[in-house]
């Protein structure tokens, strides 16, 4: 541990400015605006892989955006760790609420601001740096290979055809993961379970034109009017999802599990106070533990019509249109789910208007195993690392390629995030702590080494 404390300590800077370089590439593969930035990074990352030993280094072409690929294969005899990461982040919008341009990383209070810090380049070059120093101080316990995508934050079609083509060369003993949170450095964690994801987009449409509202409105359903009900009507007084069949396949956890579950530190007056609210929000009968990890849920991710432009003006919108998320817990499926959306939306559509339902992509919800001795590597690495034992817990985002590796290449994953909840994922100011980073690249090194131990008992 001493070793790759003062490797860290002896190459912080340079581990720094590194990451700084690939945030400053801006890798949206949500806008097409930026294919130039997400071309380049791929280029980069690939080179970072090659200077920190990866050979047969590859940027693989998908329909989409390319998949780095690099690997290490020092001995037949030892276990493989396949590490995943994504090098596309998403939108950097609404650019006018960060405090520091989002491609410009900038540290304030020990924390590096900018788009991608924490989700995922921040915690995916913590295993290329790792990797480094395993390599350069010939600690390399495991054979190692990576696969880095550009179109995580898009829904990873191409990942999945992919993967498909390339059963051989991506065989591995165990994927690592760091692209979820921890509950603090104090209180290192470990995710066990992701949700899953169907994603719909509804379009409500009334009058064949935009009308005058004071013509006409009183005469004709308004379709921002009708859409907003229909919304509301998704969710009952005890917010419960109204969605006949929603809940059929959820698997419900036992008492014991669940007061495990909620056994884990949670401030709820800091947690409001983070997030500046009087009072919490959720379906009844649960915990905010058990609300975020382990049921599913509905969310309006964007609604618009209408004029929302400066100033009033008295309009009737001919369409209304919203974004819906659900996420899932096991065993639902997300087909079966959106399936389930798109009925009950139609059904519930009044004469006066028509409904549109747009499936968008979606993915399985997973949990990985807590027996097996990718966990025990990963708790020991942990432990030694920050002094505590991490505790199992249920993380509420969605990383669908999981559940696909699991069924295409037969692997488990272990979800090794040193995040925080509160790093800003996807808003406005994402940060990820420097403390996170370097300690980070301190545990990875642990775990390739009690993952070889573990395998060879
Ligand atoms: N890294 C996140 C997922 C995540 C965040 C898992 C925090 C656990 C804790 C990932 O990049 C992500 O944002 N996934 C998307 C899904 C995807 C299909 C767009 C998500 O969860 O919304
Ligand atoms: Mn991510
Ligand atoms: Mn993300």
């Amino acid at each position: 541990m001493q070793k790759i404390k003062d490797y860290v300590e002896a190459n912080k800077d340079r581990f720094l400015n590194e990451l700084f370089e690939l945030l400053r590439f801006p890798s949206v593969s949500a806008d097409p605006q930026f294919k130039e930035g997400v071309l380049n990074t791929a280029e980069f990352v690939a080179q970072k892989l090659k200077d920190a030993g990866a050979n047969n280094v590859e940027i693989c072409p998908t329909a989409g955006y390319p998949i780095v690929y690099g690997e290490r294969i020092i001995d037949s005899n030892l276990p493989t760790v396949l590490v995943y990461g994504h090098y596309d982040v998403q939108p950097a919008d609404p650019i006018e609420l960060w405090d520091t341009p989002p491609f410009e990383p900038t540290i304030r209070d020990g924390k590096i601001y900018a788009r991608g810090a924490a989700d995922d380049k921040g915690q995916f070059y913590m295993h290329v740096k790792a990797f480094e120093y395993m390599v350069n101080e010939n600690e390399l316990a495991c054979n190692v290979k990576f696969m880095i995508e550009g179109e995580e934050e898009v829904g990873s079609e191409n990942l999945g055809i992919f993967v498909k083509e390339n059963i051989e060369r991506l065989k591995s003993d165990v994927i690592v993961i760091s692209d979820t949170a921890m509950i603090s450095l104090e209180t290192p964690s470990i995710e066990t379970g992701l949700r899953g994801l169907s994603y719909v987009e509804v379009e409500v449409v009334g009058p064949n034109r935009d009308l005058h509202s004071g013509v006409y409105g009183g005469g004709v359903a308004n379709p921002a009017t009708i859409l907003s009900k229909m919304i509301a009507s998704l969710h009952d007084e005890n917010n419960h999802i109204t969605i006949p069949g929603f809940y059929d396949d959820v698997a419900e956890l036992s008492a014991e599990q669940r007061k495990a579950l909620n056994e884990a530190p949670f401030d709820i007056e800091v947690y409001k106070e983070d997030l500046g609210v009087q009072e919490l929000w959720g379906e009844k009968g649960y915990t905010t533990i058990e609300r975020t990890g382990i049921r599913p849920t509905l969310e309006v991710n964007g609604i618009w019509g209408g004029y929302i432009g400066e100033g009033a003006k008295t309009v009737l919108p001919s369409k209304a249109n919203a974004k819906i998320s659900m996420r899932l817990v096991p065993n639902q499926n997300s087909e079966r789910i959106t399936q389930l959306f798109k009925q009950h939306f139609e059904n519930i559509a009044p004469k006066s208007v028509q409904v549109i339902v747009k499936p968008h992509h979606g993915g399985e919800p997973v949990v990985t195993p807590t027996d097996g001795i990718a966990y025990q590597a990963a708790e020991k690495a942990l432990e030694v690392a920050f002094g505590k034992k991490p505790v199992p817990t249920r993380g509420g985002g969605s990383i669908p390629i999981v559940s696909l590796f699991e069924k295409e290449l037969g692997v488990k994953s272990v979800l090794l995030g040193f995040g925080l909840d509160s790093d800003n994922l996807h808003s406005p100011n994402e940060k990820y702590g420097i403390e996170n980073y370097l300690k980070g690249i301190q545990t990875i090194p642990l775990f390739h080494k009690y993952y070889a131990e573990l395998k060879n008992n």
